[in-house]
């Protein structure tokens, strides 16, 4: 249980589950907590009928600054690293029901990748996406390598997931990551009425649709996998650690 993730089924919004990251003071960094969390409303959400449009929203400011690196660290040290993330991830790709982000300021990491699962993605225009994977001796996660070629052809995936480039709110419109670029007070109303509107349609057709536009997503579960070896292998690396520690000693 932990309270840095909020499930919340919105009065004016019905048929919508939100999972809102809560952890502000932290830049809303997710913890395995955090993800275990995520995994089972994800989950929940699938096996509940009333639930027909499932949206991530994070905090005024700040969406996600990724992973938590404490969490990093810990496993670079020696610890164990848990099922938590690739549960999480294996649970985003595979959930049956539309998926809206809304996404204000931050955007790091998993922040960014996440929404690469997602159908429509309203984005402030003060918004940054940055995965700085390589900067931290890490590779890209979440079926990113595969999907962003996709989405966005070869030069802008390198760029955002290999090169670590940021990516304004504009640009990754531009690049097919966010759906529309309103400003910050809008972000959370226009994400939601998204939502309810898709909440209203008839469930089984917009299944079929999605699942259409989407694929059977066998090759993205594939890659998760794929890719969770090497970032394993990686944050045990001492490029890896002396990332992390740089980042805990930056004060
Ligand atoms: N993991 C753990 N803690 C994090 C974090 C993360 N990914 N990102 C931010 N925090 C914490 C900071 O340690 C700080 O905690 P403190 O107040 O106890 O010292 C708090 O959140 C606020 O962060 P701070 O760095 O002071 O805010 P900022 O506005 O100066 O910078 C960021 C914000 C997001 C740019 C900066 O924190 C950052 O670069 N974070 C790491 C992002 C990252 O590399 N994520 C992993 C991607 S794979």
């Amino acid at each position: 249980m932990t309270d840095h993730i909020l499930i919340e089924h919105p009065e004016n919004a019905p048929g919508v589950q939100v999972i809102r990251l809560n952890r502000p003071d932290k830049k809303n960094a997710i913890t395995r907590a955090m993800y275990q969390a995520m995994t089972d409303a994800l989950k929940a959400g699938d096996a509940d009928d009333s639930v027909r449009a499932t949206v991530f929203l994070g905090s005024e400011g700040c969406f996600s600054a990724g992973n938590d690196l404490n969490d990093f660290l810990a496993f670079a040290m020696g610890g164990t690293m848990g099922r938590e993330v690739v549960d999480f991830l294996h649970a985003l790709a595979a959930h049956g029901k539309p998926l809206v982000s809304g996404v204000d300021g931050l955007a790091i990491g998993i922040g960014t990748t996440i929404h690469l699962h997602c159908d429509l993605t309203y984005a402030s225009i003060r918004t940054e996406f940055r995965t700085p994977f390589v900067d931290l001796a890490l590779v890209p996660e979440a079926a990113s390598s595969l999907l962003a070629p996709r989405l966005m052809g070869h030069q802008r995936a390198f760029a955002l997931l290999a090169a670590g480039e940021g990516f304004s709110a504009t640009a990754a419109r531009e690049a097919g990551l966010v759906y529309a670029v309103v400003e910050p007070a809008a972000v959370e109303r226009d994400t939601l009425a998204a939502a309810v509107r898709l909440a209203a349609k008839p469930p089984r057709a917009l299944a079929i649709a999605r699942t259409l536009i989407r694929g059977d997503g066998a090759d993205v579960a594939r890659r998760i996998d794929e890719e969770a070896e090497h970032f394993a292998a990686q944050l045990k690396s001492p490029e890896a650690r002396a990332a992390f520690e740089a980042f805990m000693a930056r004060r």
